[in-house]
Parts: C-alpha cells; sequence; structure tokens
C-alpha cells in the first residue's frame, strides 16, 4: 500500500487536490468505520502526501457527523503523521476579512455530541492528552516561513472558534464568541485537532476566512454564493502555501 508522512485534510471549498500527482485512491475501513472519502496517496512538489476530503466527495457529509475519528486512524493507517488541515471559517476579528488566510494558535471547543476521543470506543484506555496547545508549533513555524518564502500573507496566531453548525452562528452566539476570545469560527476543527493529538500526528489548520461572522459585515444575510466565490479564490493561495510547505517539511 502506498504510504506518505503527510496528511492534507480538505474542508469546504477544498474538497480535491487537483496537483496530486499519480494519487492511489485508497477505500479504507477503519476500527472506528469508514472515513469521509477514499484517501488520495499521491505526490505534489514531489513529496508524498495523503489527502482527505473531510466532508466526502461530492461534499455531502455535515460537520456534525463526520467521521473525525475515522479520518484520523485512516490517515495513521498510511503513515501520516504530520497533518495540514484546511478549514473554512468565518472572521470575527477585525483583521479577519473574507479572503484572509490564518494560522490559528488556540481554539475553544463548543461543538457537542460528537465523538472527540479515540477512548470513546469500549475497550480503548482512556488517554488525557496535553491540549494546552492545540496546533503543532513546528508545523504553524514550517508554514509561517513557507508564506513568507512565497511572499503569501498569513496572519499569525487567532483564538478559533469550533460550534456545532450545521447552520451559521446567530449575531448573539457571535457577540458571545467574541467576548470569549474568539478571532475566528468554524465547524470542523474539533474533535479532529484533539484526535490527532491522541493519534501522535502533529496537526496545524489553515483557517480560510469565507465570510465575515453573524452580524460583523456589512450584510445583513451570510449567502453561500458569496462563500464559495470567496473559496474559490483563496484557493490557489492555499495550495501556492502547501507546495512552498511541503519540500521543507
Ligand atoms: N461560521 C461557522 N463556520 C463557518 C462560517 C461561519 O460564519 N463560515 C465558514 N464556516
Amino acid at each position: 500500500m502506498s504510504r506518505a508522512d503527510i496528511g492534507i485534510i480538505g474542508g469546504t471549498g477544498f474538497g480535491r487536490l487537483a496537483e496530486l500527482q499519480s494519487a492511489q485512491a485508497l477505500d479504507l475501513d477503519t476500527a472506528y468505520g469508514q472515513p469521509s472519502s477514499p484517501v488520495l496517496v499521491g505526490s505534489m512538489a514531489s513529496v508524498p502526501v495523503a489527502f482527505l476530503a473531510r466532508h466526502g466527495t461530492p461534499h455531502r457529509i455535515a460537520p456534525h457527523r463526520v467521521n473525525y475519528a475515522a479520518n484520523i486512524a485512516a490517515l495513521k493507517a498510511v503513515g501520516v503523521r504530520r497533518i495540514i488541515a484546511i478549514n473554512a471559517v468565518g472572521g470575527i476579528a477585525e483583521w479577519a476579512g473574507p479572503g484572509v488566510l490564518a494560522l490559528p494558535d488556540q481554539l475553544i471547543d463548543y461543538s457537542h455530541g460528537r465523538i472527540s476521543s479515540f477512548s470513546d470506543v469500549e475497550g480503548q484506555a482512556v488517554e488525557h492528552i496535553d491540549f494546552t496547545d492545540p496546533f503543532s508549533q513546528t508545523l504553524r513555524l514550517k508554514l509561517l516561513e513557507a508564506a513568507r518564502s512565497a511572499a503569501i500573507d498569513l496572519h499569525d496566531g487567532g483564538v478559533l472558534a469550533v460550534t456545532q453548525g450545521p447552520r451559521l452562528e446567530t449575531r448573539a452566539e457571535i457577540v458571545r464568541l467574541a467576548r470569549d476570545g474568539c478571532d475566528l469560527v468554524g465547524m470542523t476543527s474539533m474533535p479532529e485537532a484533539a484526535l490527532a493529538r491522541e493519534a501522535g500526528i502533529d496537526y496545524a489548520a489553515i483557517a480560510v476566512v469565507a465570510n465575515a461572522a453573524a452580524g460583523c459585515g456589512g450584510s445583513e444575510v451570510i449567502g453561500m454564493h458569496e462563500i464559495e466565490q470567496t473559496l474559490a479564490q483563496a484557493m490557489h493561495r492555499v495550495l501556492k502555501l502547501v507546495n512552498a510547505l511541503l519540500p521543507s517539511l
């Protein structure tokens, strides 16, 4: 079976990685069930990479229904020890306007009812992982360096709120998240980041601001069309960043 040290999890707007060369699609089954999509193992910038579409291909699995444990287990099964996650988010902080790429360094988990640990499965030992810093600082520094070398703006740091979805937030919820110190809001970084930590995999997320969070922008209603357009435009910068990153890993 093809193997790769580096995994990329693509979120909304990033369900395919067209640049992956000679990709082999692996239909994997794990002790935690089936991952969202086949794991594509190929190479990008001449580096072996495993790609997984978080919401399936085509996009059909809502954030609260993603089998995060199976996704992480499947990537681990092909040898992945470092994951770059790509997440569409809403922007709460002033600096986080639509189209901004950010590298969060903290998160607050507001999701609920998700299988959030490999220990949730009967018979598994309970593990209390350290999660003080949920994102790998080593990977974050490599991403910052790659962004500098490729002349891509990448905001360093930020607190990412993880909400349950799939609906977007209310105005009051965003006011509360801002009060909690959150800069960005997405729906899928948890339990993904925690499961990666449990699996001993380094994990960092590139957050792509798709829209101003509820009540933060000029428009009264957040439109899916606007979100899709912003993500499509950001895609080439994300790819450029990943291309610059891979040879340095
Ligand atoms: N909120 C939560 N998740 C998101 C948003 C948002 O506004 N935009 C894209 N993902």
